[in-house]
């Protein structure tokens, strides 16, 4: 595969097109061209299951970067990346992972429904109110606005400081994209590193001094470095919200642009329609992996510290998995997907961010039965790692 064709305008417009090219090449193409170091693109469901769940492909840690950024570490964005679990593995990973899993297992996260129905309704009120004066813009009035929400109130940051954070986590999600890594891009991620960094430092000590039931101050009493806690703190926060974000932007563009979905949706099968939306767009369209060691996906080398393009959006839609793939169906029977990933990496909050779609697109419609665009959906095209809208306009009218 060319990699270019995945990062030109066209394969960000619509990668599916391209997907589907992939699927008749089989599992896996060797890659050639673009940005270097991506050896092998992986596409096919279970090859792409079986990599996920491999050990001797790990996350693009700090040992990658010795190896392929040297000044990597002059960097407070990437030198916070690499603290968090995201990009760690083994025993420190796991250590990490258990104490943060406790605040997200399935007991814990429906404990949350009526707080993420209770927030749900305030913000629609507050699109009520906005609606009187003409469309209103969905993704920072809501789509944004409920999961962060949600994840303020579960570590224990202040709401009223929510609208700082968006700018500032949108740069860190910046230099993910595959091509993001830009000097510019790089400026921007590191002042937003810094300023993040300082808040929670400074959270975290007033939590120690006046604890609260909130995961900053159970993870303050921790035994974790300083450093460890304020790296996990940004990129769960982080992790929390620009994806769900995604979902509720990209999971309503869906029910408005065609009418017979949006009809079929009910209370009873939410739960089926988001499922199918985060299989059908999924907010995250690729993950990476590095091979320490000479190793191979399905019989394609990657040498030692060679990259794997892990793309569980194409995985999605592999007609060797899912019949008619590219129809959107709520009622598969093949449901299911790997857009939160697989293996010791799986998402943390695929619960939750499941309970806040399944609470904001009923209640969404209740309160207003007549939402729709109020202008065609951009058809620009849109990043593949953090793949949603910037804005979408909509109109509220009862
Ligand atoms: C639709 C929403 C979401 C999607 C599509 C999504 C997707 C993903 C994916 C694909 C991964 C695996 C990364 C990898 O293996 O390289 C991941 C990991 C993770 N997600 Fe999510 N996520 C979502 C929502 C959330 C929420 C609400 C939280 C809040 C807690 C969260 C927290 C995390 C964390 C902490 C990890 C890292 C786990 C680890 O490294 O062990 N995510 N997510």
């Amino acid at each position: 595969m060319d990699l270019n064709a995945l990062l030109s305008e066209e394969g960000r417009i619509d990668p599916p097109a391209l997907y589907a090219r992939l699927h008749r090449a089989g599992d896996a193409v060797a890659v050639d061209g673009g940005v270097q170091g991506y050896a092998v693109a992986v596409h096919g469901f279970d090859a792409v299951a079986q990599v996920l769940k491999d050990s001797r492909f790990r996350q693009l840690d700090a040992a990658y970067l010795d190896l392929t950024t040297p000044q990597w570490r002059r960097h407070p964005a990437l030198w916070m990346l690499r603290e968090s679990m995201f990009f760690t593995d083994g025993p420190v990973h796991d250590r990490v992972r258990q104490m943060i899993g406790g605040a997200f297992t399935a007991r814990r996260v429906n404990a949350m429904e009526d707080a993420v129905a209770a927030l749900t309704d305030r913000l629609l009120d507050r699109l009520a109110e906005l609606a009187a004066d003409g469309p209103v813009e969905f993704m920072g009035e809501f789509a944004y606005l409920l999961p962060s929400s949600v994840m303020a109130q579960m570590l224990g940051v202040p709401q009223e400081d929510l609208a700082w954070f968006r700018p500032r986590v949108l740069a860190i999600g910046a230099i993910l994209e595959l091509d993001g890594g830009t000097w510019r891009n790089m400026v921007r991620a590191d002042t937003a590193a810094r300023e993040l960094s300082a808040y929670f430092t400074e959270l975290v000590a007033k939590r120690r001094q006046d604890p609260r039931d909130d995961l900053i101050s159970l993870l303050a009493a921790e035994d974790l470095s300083d450093e460890g806690l304020v790296a996990n703190l940004i990129t769960t926060f982080n992790a929390g919200f620009v994806t769900t974000t995604h979902l509720l932007g990209n999971g309503l563009t869906m029910l408005l642009e065609r009418p017979e979905l949006r009809a079929g949706l009910t209370a009873g099968n939410v739960a089926s329609y988001v499922d199918e939306m985060i299989r059908f767009e999924p907010p995250v369209q690729i993950l990476v992996r590095w091979a320490p060691q000479d190793a191979d996906v399905q019989g394609l080398p990657v040498m030692a510290g060679e990259a794997v393009l892990v793309m569980i959006g194409a995985a999605n839609r592999d007609p060797a998995r899912f019949a008619d793939p590219d129809r959107f169906d709520p009622t598969r029977p093949d449901a299911g997907s790997l857009s939160f990933g697989l293996g010791p990496h799986y998402c943390l909050g695929a619960a939750l961010s499941r309970l806040e779609g399944q609470v904001a697109f009923p209640a969404l419609f209740e309160r207003f039965p007549k939402l729709a665009l109020a202008e065609q959906v951009s058809g620009a095209p849109k990043p593949l790692i953090l793949r949603g809208h910037d804005t979408l306009a909509v109109s509220c009218h009862g």
